[in-house]
């Protein structure tokens, strides 16, 4: 099949979080498959540090309407990586900026108009490079695509036979703007209504795309389930429970090929389930990073590496932070986002100087000497899709402590010391003297030198690689296709 990714992220051009992983991943998967995939993004000022000399235009200008004036956007051939085709979309206008969508903790004022280009460049440049069988979309970002394509596009003998799946990564970012965002993206009036775009009269990229698509996805089964209820839906679960039966739960894989501790470049040293002695090493390497060589090679390190938002739970370790300080482990924290987080892990460092090491910001390198220095790796998310780095710490043998929510609940089995089974650390209320609780047993589990190598080799054994998760991919995507040529006007 053909198939094109629309998505606002994908490694190595431009990440803010996991969708960037996936997005980086899935495609070599399908290639290996058999299937041509391309993959576009917005040309933003860092993708653009990734091309070398002048940028090599597939399609020189294309015209994009908006309702006060045209914008006209380049198509950078981005060229291909492992069988996967990229190409970028150039506004500078729109996307030579310093972030992705806004900086300081405030979006940019314009981001309808950037991701509205951004979709229906992505449709135009499809027409001339050759429509695909399938645009996956990924997020409200590029959840346009689909409503672009059944209604303004309906009728266009290139596009019509293509099928549209949209991935929800995170259904708390919607991508919401005032009404007459309709006019200015030149969409008819008529899907501003309550059952297509229109969501407590505002304007919502996500609900187009889960109206307009053939399927939806997201990325753990729990979490497919959680979506349709009022706890997590984020006010979408009504619209979701109506096209429930459209809607399949997959969840992530992880690149090995860049997340191994037996081959990792960024670590101090390797090793596997059977040679397990470089862990040692980067577990000094890293605590020598944070500066805290004091901490005994008897306390557990617990690693935290995160955006910094309500979503990854850490008011509920703020109300512990010095019961965790009381404890006999250290703690070593990456993270950037709301200021209020970034404060409050500068604080509980500026606290707890010998025990608590915290690292404000973006640092790719260290967030891979984290998973594998570290002992512990805690995630207490009030709610995750999936998560990626519980799935990481596994492969690292670095035993996760989590919130049994979404693809955390999905992906982490809680250990039973007597029976050797489980990889991992649970609690299910969102309250702190549950995460102590865990924390606490995790503690005592650690000392059990015996116990603990078991721990590790089981987490180490699991395998979440794409090749499993593709396959489902793979079935939704001739799904998708199916369903799309029966509602095909047939010719007698
Ligand atoms: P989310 O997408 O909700 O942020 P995931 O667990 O799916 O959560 O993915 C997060 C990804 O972003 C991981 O690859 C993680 O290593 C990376 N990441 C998050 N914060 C940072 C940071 N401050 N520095 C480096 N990498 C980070
Ligand atoms: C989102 C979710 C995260 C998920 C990632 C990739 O950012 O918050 O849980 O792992 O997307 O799908």
């Amino acid at each position: 099949m053909q198939i094109a990714f629309a998505a606002p992220e994908c490694t190595p051009f431009a990440k803010t979080g996991g969708l960037a992983d996936v997005v980086g991943a899935l495609p070599h998967e399908l290639v290996k498959l058999g299937h041509k995939v391309s993959v576009f993004l917005p040309f933003y000022t860092r993708v653009r540090r990734h091309i070398e000399g002048e940028p090599r235009y597939a399609i020189r200008s294309l015209t994009i309407p908006f309702r006060s004036c045209n914008r006209f956007a380049g198509i950078v051939d981005g060229g291909r990586r492992d069988g996967v085709q990229y190409y970028f979309i150039d506004c500078p206008e729109l996307f030579y900026r310093k972030e992705l969508y806004g900086q300081g903790g405030v979006d940019y004022a314009d981001n309808a108009e950037r991701f509205g280009l951004f979709c229906r460049a992505v449709i135009e440049a499809s027409k001339q490079l050759g429509a695909p069988q399938i645009f996956h979309v990924h997020d409200w970002q590029a959840a346009l695509i689909p409503v672009y394509l059944r209604t303004v596009y309906a009728a266009d003998p290139d596009l019509r036979g293509a099928a549209t799946v949209l991935t929800i990564h995170n259904a708390a970012y919607q991508g919401t703007f005032p009404p007459n965002t309709t006019e200015q993206l030149l969409l008819p009036w008529d899907v501003f209504t309550m059952d297509k775009l229109e969501q407590y009269d505002q304007f919502n990229f996500l609900k187009g795309g889960i109206v307009f698509s053939d399927l939806l996805t997201t990325v753990s089964r729990r979490y497919a389930e959680e979506i349709q209820t009022p706890e997590f839906g984020e006010q979408l679960e009504g619209i979701l429970r109506i096209r429930a039966a459209d809607l399949r739960g997959i969840l992530n894989g992880v690149d090995y090929t860049l997340w191994n501790p037996a081959t990792d470049a960024n670590l101090a040293a390797h090793y596997t389930p059977q040679h397990l002695d470089g862990k040692r090493a980067c577990r000094s390497d890293l605590l020598h990073a944070f500066g805290l060589e004091g901490v005994a090679e008897t306390t557990p390190v617990i690693g935290i590496v995160t955006r910094l938002a309500t979503q990854k739970g850490f008011d509920i370790v703020a109300r512990i932070t010095e019961e965790i300080a009381e404890r006999d482990v250290a703690v070593l924290a990456l993270g950037a986002g709301d200021p209020y987080y970034e404060n409050l892990f500068r604080g509980w460092a500026f606290r707890h100087p010998a025990s608590v090491g915290v690292r404000i910001g973006y640092d790719e390198a260290l967030a891979h000497k984290i998973e594998a220095g570290s002992d512990l790796f805690l995630m207490p998310s009030r709610y995750e899709p999936c998560g990626l780095n519980q799935i990481y710490s596994l492969k690292y043998g670095t035993v996760p402590i989590v919130r049994a929510t979404g693809g955390l609940d999905d992906t982490i089995e809680e250990w039973d010391a007597k029976e050797g089974n489980g990889t991992g650390f649970k609690f299910a209320g969102f309250d702190p003297k549950d995460l102590l609780a865990e924390i606490d047993r995790a503690i005592a589990a650690f000392h059990d030198k015996k116990g603990w190598t078991r721990l590790m080799r089981n987490g180490m054994a699991r395998d979440y690689s794409w090749a499993g998760p593709a396959k489902e991919y793979e079935r939704v995507y001739e799904e998708a296709a199916r369903r799309r040529a029966r509602r095909l006007p047939q010719c007698s």
